[in-house]
């Protein structure tokens, strides 16, 4: 049992991103990932739409014999993690956006970025209403960024440096003192954003959140592969079988 792999699952780019940040704590735990690519993004679609198409790649996931599944999506968490836990008998983690640690972190308001199916679903409205923080955290629901990042991260072109200018220019000067990047795809262009908002802001995302949580609960469970036992192995698919998706892939992940 602890050898099986750990199931990753996106819309396309984005997981990658907390992919990274598990590999990098949990190095000896083996690893498969599917994004996707080919219906990304999934940010605009119905409930329903990303429902279907996250049970599909998920169950893709489970045919391969998995003992934990991350839903390395914010989008796809909120739109089916109730129901898949009651489906499904292994662990399942899901993405929770930032806003705690980032309310905790600065006293002004808190810019939450996120896909509009994200904002809009009950489970992240639940979240504000938990914190209390609707006073204080300003929703910006982007239309558009996490499928121009999935086809433009790799070149960081002009086109995305405009849209951002665009689309941060109306919260400039409103006392922003932290955003939260609530779509995995947005934390590879962090910088990007950071440099386009233009002020000293603090940004969060909700990645390290979810690694621990998953370590916690292999641990919990006793399915965790000890630290000594060496390195995992780490396997990247995408529903997409074009070679410009693939080469994404490995470029945001391993670099080259
Ligand atoms: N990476 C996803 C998220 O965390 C969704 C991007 C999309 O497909 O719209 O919300």
């Amino acid at each position: 049992m602890i050898n099986k792999s750990i199931g990753f699952f996106d819309s396309g780019v984005g997981g990658l991103s907390v992919l990274k940040e598990a590999c990098a704590l949990m190095p000896e735990e083996n690893y498969i990932y599917y994004g996707d690519s080919a219906n990304a993004p999934y940010g605009e679609k119905s409930r329903e739409e990303i429902f279907e198409l996250t049970m599909r790649g998920i169950g893709y996931l489970m045919s391969n014999d998995i003992k934990a599944l991350v839903i390395a999506c914010n989008t796809a968490t909120s739109a089916v993690i109730d129901e898949l836990r009651k489906e499904v008998d292994i662990p399942v983690i899901g993405m929770e956006p930032a806003i705690k640690p980032a309310l905790a972190a600065v006293e002004g308001k808190v810019l939450m970025m996120a896909t509009p199916a994200t904002i809009r679903l009950e489970r992240y409205n639940n979240l504000l209403e938990r914190f209390n923080a609707r006073e204080r955290v300003v929703n910006l629901a982007c239309n558009k960024l996490a499928g121009m990042i999935e086809h433009n991260v790799l070149s960081h072109s002009n086109e995305l440096e405009d849209y951002l200018a665009g689309l941060l220019a109306p919260y400039k000067n409103t006392g922003i003192q932290g955003i939260v990047l609530g779509c995995t795809h947005y934390v590879f262009i962090k910088e990007d954003i950071k440099e386009a908002f233009g002020e000293d802001v603090l940004i969060f995302d909700g990645n390290r959140g979810t690694v621990n949580r998953l370590k916690s609960v292999l641990e919990e469970k006793g399915i965790k592969r000890p630290s000594d036992a060496g390195k995992g192995a780490v396997i990247l698919n995408s529903s997409s079988d074009d070679q410009f998706s693939m080469k994404t892939y490995s470029k945001l992940f391993y670099g080259k």
